[in-house]
């Protein structure tokens, strides 16, 4: 048997082995605790020069050789790109709460002899509140007055924007479509498209609810010595407008801080001469910047092509093969596509024979471009 004494000097005799211990548990953890917060702080420190070291790449001269090649550097570079884009406005306005913008003027961009009608239209965005602001390659939302069969509200419809961010009067403060009315003919009558209608017909003064803005996949990248190659046909020119400003207005140019030295080719669809849009712009940049633009037309229904059918972009695609494959092959190279839904098989299809002839594999190469943010697409 224990005495109360005995108990109390066994207890004492077992306080400096419990110090032990808890002295063991607090220093491992310590160990631990310190040696994590070591290693994220070197991943960290790791992880920050990735992106300076790839932008560099791109904004030097360096020789192709130079450039890194890996799959890895690609993928990074399209996390990078969609970091960058996080910045974009989107959604400012929507359909329950559009803005109401005021139309500043409404013209038709067509020549006696053209087919169809085709309008810019721009609208005021001065007085909204938030401001509306947009970018290069981003779309707005149009509600058209009135409603459908079903007594509904019309649903809104999405159209390119045509201007630059400050606006084709450079205050920053209005936007601009190129729309063409759409008309078809069914069971022997003409139909006319909804909205497309409705924004032809409008007139300065009216008042137009307006989304937006949205889009991402137009977005011009931010490196100045980047080439551009653009698809478009008939509407599809609208982004590619915007670009062509933005790369070569000289009040852009000032605004921006932003100096194009890299190489932009449009490949422009059109059914007739007449058809052309913006066609006194594109001549201006083509004498002003011979070495930086360049434009070829595929002018379906005077020109043919080597089949003796309508002449296609698609066509005046196969017809550059080898020197818009040399761009591709640059990474600073994005290319554009723009317009009808219609056109893709036929690009995709000329886009594989010219991709052979420099012994490319387009259905490899496409993914590719995709994946490195470098193959952009926006069809209706
Ligand atoms: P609607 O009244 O909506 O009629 C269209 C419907 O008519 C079709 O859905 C189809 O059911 C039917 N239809 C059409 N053609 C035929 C036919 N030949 N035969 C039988 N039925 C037919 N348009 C531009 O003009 N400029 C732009 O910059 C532009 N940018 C766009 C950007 C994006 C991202 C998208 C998605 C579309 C863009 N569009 C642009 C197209 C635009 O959104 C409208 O779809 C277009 O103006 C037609 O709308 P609507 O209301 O006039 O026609
Ligand atoms: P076409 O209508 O002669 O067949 P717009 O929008 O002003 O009509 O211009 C569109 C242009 O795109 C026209 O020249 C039109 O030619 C052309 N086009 C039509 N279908 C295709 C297609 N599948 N691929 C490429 N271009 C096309």
């Amino acid at each position: 048997m224990y005495s109360q004494a005995k108990v109390i000097a066994g207890g004492l005799a077992h306080i400096p082995v419990v110090i032990g211990v808890f002295y063991f548990i607090l220093t491992t953890f310590n160990k631990r605790a310190l040696k994590f917060v070591e290693e994220t702080k070197t991943k960290k420190t790791e992880a920050k020069p990735v992106e300076p070291q790839k932008v560099t790449v791109l904004k030097t001269e360096a020789p192709k050789t130079e450039a890194p090649k890996t799959e890895s550097p690609k993928t990074e570079s399209l996390k990078e790109v969609k970091k960058k884009h996080a910045d974009v406005p989107v959604n400012i306005y929507r359909p329950k709460t559009p803005y109401e913008g005021t139309v500043i003027e409404n013209y038709s961009l067509l020549k006696e002899g053209a087919i169809g009608r085709v309008n810019h239209i721009t609208f005021d965005l001065k007085d909204s509140d938030p401001f509306l602001n947009y970018v290069e390659g981003q779309s707005i939302g149009i509600m058209p007055a009135g409603e459908d069969t079903n007594g509904k509200p019309h649903k809104l419809r999405l159209y390119s924007i045509a201007s630059t961010r400050h606006g084709d009067n450079f205050n920053g403060n209005t936007v601009s479509l190129c729309v063409r009315q759409l008309q078809y003919e069914k069971d022997g009558e003409t139909i006319n498209g909804v909205c497309s209608t409705y924004l032809c017909d409008i007139k300065p003064g009216d008042k137009v609810k307006i989304t937006g803005p949205v889009g991402k996949e137009m977005l011009l990248p931010d490196e100045e010595d980047a080439n551009i190659v653009m698809l478009a046909t008939g509407t599809g020119i609208a982004p590619m407008r915007a670009y062509l400003r933005r790369m070569f207005e000289a009040t852009e140019k000032e605004k921006n801080n932003w100096n194009f030295k890299g190489k932009a080719w449009l490949f422009m669809g059109a059914p007739k001469s007449a058809n052309l849009l913006y066609e006194e712009d594109l001549q201006r940049y083509l004498t002003d910047y011979p070495e930086n633009f360049k434009y070829t037309k595929a002018i379906s229904r005077e020109q043919q092509n080597a089949k003796g059918g309508r002449m296609y972009i698609q066509d005046r695609v196969l017809e550059s093969a080898n020197e818009l494959f040399n761009m591709i092959e640059d990474e600073k190279t994005h290319i554009y596509l723009c317009g009808l839904k219609g056109m893709e098989p036929g690009i995709d299809e000329a886009m594989t024979k010219a991709a052979e002839e420099k012994g490319l594999n387009w259905s490899e190469l496409r993914p590719q471009l995709k994946k490195a943010g470098r193959w952009h697409v926006e069809t209706y």
